[in-house]
């Protein structure tokens, strides 16, 4: 008993004693203590030469040092980490980690289709401001102050007298286009737009908008539908049928609403087209003459036609997305959805 004492005492002061410092000296310290024909198992057994009586505290010796030796290897494992300089780990040849690839937002994608296809046909984009005076907004678009049109939009006020806005909708940018005199005028203006509304699955304080305006000579009703008749086919598909329903806007007249035939149920009636088979995608009209004077504009010689629609909404009877707010929370399991759209 006394000899395997002395044994393990050596062996524990040779292991302290051991400084290693190399991937290479910690395999080698493996080898020599904790390898299958190492210096812990060769110690191990010989407890079966070990007297029955002193078997108890032998055992309990033997595991003591094991622990010990294990410790010290382990206290220098992260040595293998750090390479061995005469092979190297790498495999260079591998190809490389794919990385995560994000994802256009959803509404950015269906801006970008709608706009390229207004592109197509000769329109160009037109940005303004988010902040916007009270002539571009509203004085301008045929609505003078205290106008009841006014109230149509839910406005935020930035300040007062004189009044900024957060823009309504992105008429303003059409009346900043039309400002600069140049004509013809064929725009597309995409951007955001705020409304002080509640936010709830079905309203949001701000949302997003394409408006689009035509002024040339000769710019008829005809010229608006074709026009937007086109727009949508390109957008869902050559089945899409159109109507146009009369309606009411400051800034044009005649004015009207368009309707798409539903794009889920093909008609037959399901939520989204709430069992019409119609769903409500845009306003429209041609360009009031009042706003074309009051950009110097002769309403005798030119004529044209504006529609706006929410972007949200094209996406959401493109994609059935059925809660504004999903647009605004940046949950990726809902983004990510759109990855390889
Ligand atoms: N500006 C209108 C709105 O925000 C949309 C519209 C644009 C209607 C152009 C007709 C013509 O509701």
């Amino acid at each position: 008993m006394s000899s395997l004492k002395e044994q393990l005492q050596q062996h524990e002061a040779a292991i302290q004693a051991l400084e290693i410092t190399s991937a290479k000296a910690l395999e080698e310290y493996r080898i020599q203590y904790l390898g299958t024909k190492g210096i812990v198992k060769m110690i191990f057994g010989e407890m079966k030469n070990v007297p029955v009586t002193e078997k108890k505290e032998a055992g309990q010796l033997l595991n003591a040092f094991k622990q010990m030796a294990e410790a010290k290897y382990a206290a220098h494992e992260h040595l293998k980490d750090a390479g061995n300089d005469s092979s190297p780990r790498e495999d260079l040849s591998l190809p490389g980690d794919a990385l995560p690839l994000g994802t256009r937002h959803p509404l950015r994608k269906v801006e970008n289709e709608i706009v390229s296809i207004f592109e197509k046909i000769g329109f160009s984009v037109a940005t303004g401001p988010e902040i916007e005076d009270d002539w571009h907004n509203f004085t301008s678009l045929n609505m003078p102050e205290n106008h009841t049109a006014r109230d149509m939009q839910d406005t935020f006020y930035v300040s007062r007298n004189p009044d900024y806005v957060l823009r309504t909708h992105t008429s303003s940018v059409q009346a900043r286009v039309m400002e600069k005199g140049q004509l013809p005028v064929r725009v597309i203006c995409p951007g955001r737009v705020y409304r002080n509304e509640t936010i709830s699955a079905r309203a949001h304080c701000f949302f997003h908008q394409c408006e689009g305006l035509y002024i040339d000579k000769n710019v008829s009703f005809a010229d608006l539908k074709q026009t937007l008749y086109y727009f949508v086919k390109e957008m869902f598909g050559e089945d899409v049928r159109v109507r146009f329903r009369p309606s009411y806007f400051p800034f044009t007249e005649p004015s009207a609403e368009m309707d798409i035939s539903c794009t889920v149920c093909g008609g037959s009636g399901c939520s989204l087209c709430k069992h019409t088979g119609w769903v409500e995608i845009l306003g429209c009209g041609m360009v009031h003459p009042n706003m074309l004077r009051n950009f110097n504009i002769d309403p005798d010689v030119y004529t044209g036609f504006a529609f706006g629609m929410g972007v949200e909404r094209i996406t959401q009877i493109k994609y059935q997305v059925n809660d504004l707010r999903l647009y605004s929370q940046n949950d990726v399991r809902f983004l990510r959805q759109f990855q390889s759209l």
